[in-house]
């Protein structure tokens, strides 16, 4: 009954109008079906998203190649297995692709049908996916809310990609989306009194041009208060200014603020200067995913204060997720599991990180649909945190809405933990 009948891909689109790969897989009793996230400011180290290249098709976009490796190879390969062993399926499909990044049938292929195949066991069981994938689950996450984009998901003057609202002092996964919600309506008004363009950036966040990086954290502060909340206990901030897209010749560029450049030890200054004036609870990509000295100097001297996150650095990849551990480079990892290609490999990256007493963050990629298997996965791993956009556009919406139902499915048993209530 749980064996592989079917499985197909199509190509479909993502959020911002790029093709991306769709799979589905049918069983005797089952049914599921998964698409797949793309990056913008990927990691250098991140699993080969397979991509056609044919400048005059979709930019050189489409996925063709990779849709039909899903249809053929992977088909052929799979067909019989147990959806209910994911493990297998998935070890399986790494084999046949047999490259270390999965470039020959692609990581967007391997994963689609590595989520779809999740889905289809799900559904075998009647279940949703969460507790399908870990029936004892009960802690829903607190949101990072992505609410001023700037860096490459935005074309304005601010250099840092993410300015994120954290309520860690809700009661629920609900109200915590409430208070984010109305913080970002209250951002909106006082962007538009100061006179600033309140259209919004790939993850639903304004994308305003100000005048510095400061400003944009300034209106933030000011937006909790205006919603009628307490900055720092209430809504606490947390960035990804994904800075190894400023980094060139071992410096950090501030090119669209204007603001000159840096070496890495002032960039810790500068993230040392921000958590001092700031309710800043979390710092991902601080410094450049190649800067390893630089990553345990400033491990070392916010890591006891803040959350210090490897997304470009890390690439949810056990390989590099060990070493970071045993060089105690950061505390927390960021989960993307088109970043290294199998649920499998997301699931492995998460229990290392939580076996070290790290914490691990489920995140989407700025490229989303309305595909919600990342608001399952993080309620089943018990991460505590999830990074899924601003407070509008559907492809990040869905995933909240997602875990409305599940926080609602659980009842009684829900369980909304602030994650930096406690020290490491
Ligand atoms: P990406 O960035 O999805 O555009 O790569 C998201 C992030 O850096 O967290
Ligand atoms: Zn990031």
């Amino acid at each position: 009954m749980t064996a592989i009948t079917q499985v197909h891909a199509r190509q479909v689109l993502d959020s911002r109008g790029n093709p991306t790969v769709e799979v589905e897989v049918t069983t005797k009793a089952g049914f599921g079906r998964a698409i797949v996230p793309s990056g913008a400011s990927t990691g250098e180290h991140e699993a080969c998203e397979l991509r056609d290249g044919n400048p005059s098709i979709f930019n050189g976009l489409s996925v063709m190649n990779a849709v039909n490796n899903v249809n053929t190879e992977l088909f052929e390969r799979v067909k019989g297995m147990d959806v209910q062993d994911l493990k297998t399926l998935d070890m399986t499909m790494i084999e046949l692709d047999g490259t270390p990044n999965k470039s020959r049938l692609g990581a967007n292929a391997i994963l689609g049908l590595s989520m779809a195949a999740a889905h289809a066991a799900a559904n075998e069981k009647n279940m949703m996916l969460w507790e399908h994938l870990n029936p004892k689950a009960s802690r829903m996450p607190v949101p990072m809310m992505n609410v001023i984009n700037g860096g490459s998901h935005a074309d304005s003057s601010v250099d840092f990609q993410e300015f994120m609202i954290v309520p860690l002092g809700a009661a629920s996964f609900t109200q915590a989306l409430r208070f984010g919600t109305e913080t970002f309506h209250a951002l909106k008004k006082l962007l538009k009194e100061a006179g600033h363009s309140t259209s919004v950036g790939d993850e639903g966040g304004f994308a305003p041009n100000l005048g510095s990086n400061e400003e944009a954290m300034n209106f933030l502060v000011a937006a909790i208060e205006r919603a009628g909340y307490v900055p720092g206990k209430d809504i606490a901030i947390a960035l990804d200014p994904a800075v190894s897209e400023m980094f060139e010749g071992g410096m950090y560029h501030f090119k669209r603020s204007g603001g000159g450049c840096k070496t890495s030890d002032e960039m810790i200054e500068l993230w040392e200067k921000w958590v001092r004036d700031y309710p800043i609870v979390s710092i991902e990509d601080g410094l450049d995913e190649n800067d390893w000295e630089g990553w345990k100097k400033f491990h070392k001297a916010l890591g006891k204060k803040i959350q210090i996150v490897g997304d470009d650095f890390l690439v949810t990849n056990t390989k590099f997720l060990s070493r970071a551990i045993s060089e105690d480079a950061a505390n927390a990892i960021l989960i993307k599991v088109n970043q290294i290609g199998s649920m499998t490999e997301a699931m492995d990256a998460i229990h290392m990180a939580h076996d070290a007493k790290w914490r691990a963050i489920v995140s989407h990629r700025s490229g989303e649909t309305e595909d919600i298997t990342i608001a399952d996965l993080v309620v089943a791993m018990e991460c505590g945190q999830i990074k899924t956009g601003s407070l509008s556009r559907t492809d990040r919406i869905a995933k909240y809405n997602q875990l409305l139902r599940i926080e609602e499915a659980l009842g009684d048993k829900a369980v909304y933990i602030n994650p930096f209530s406690t020290t490491e």
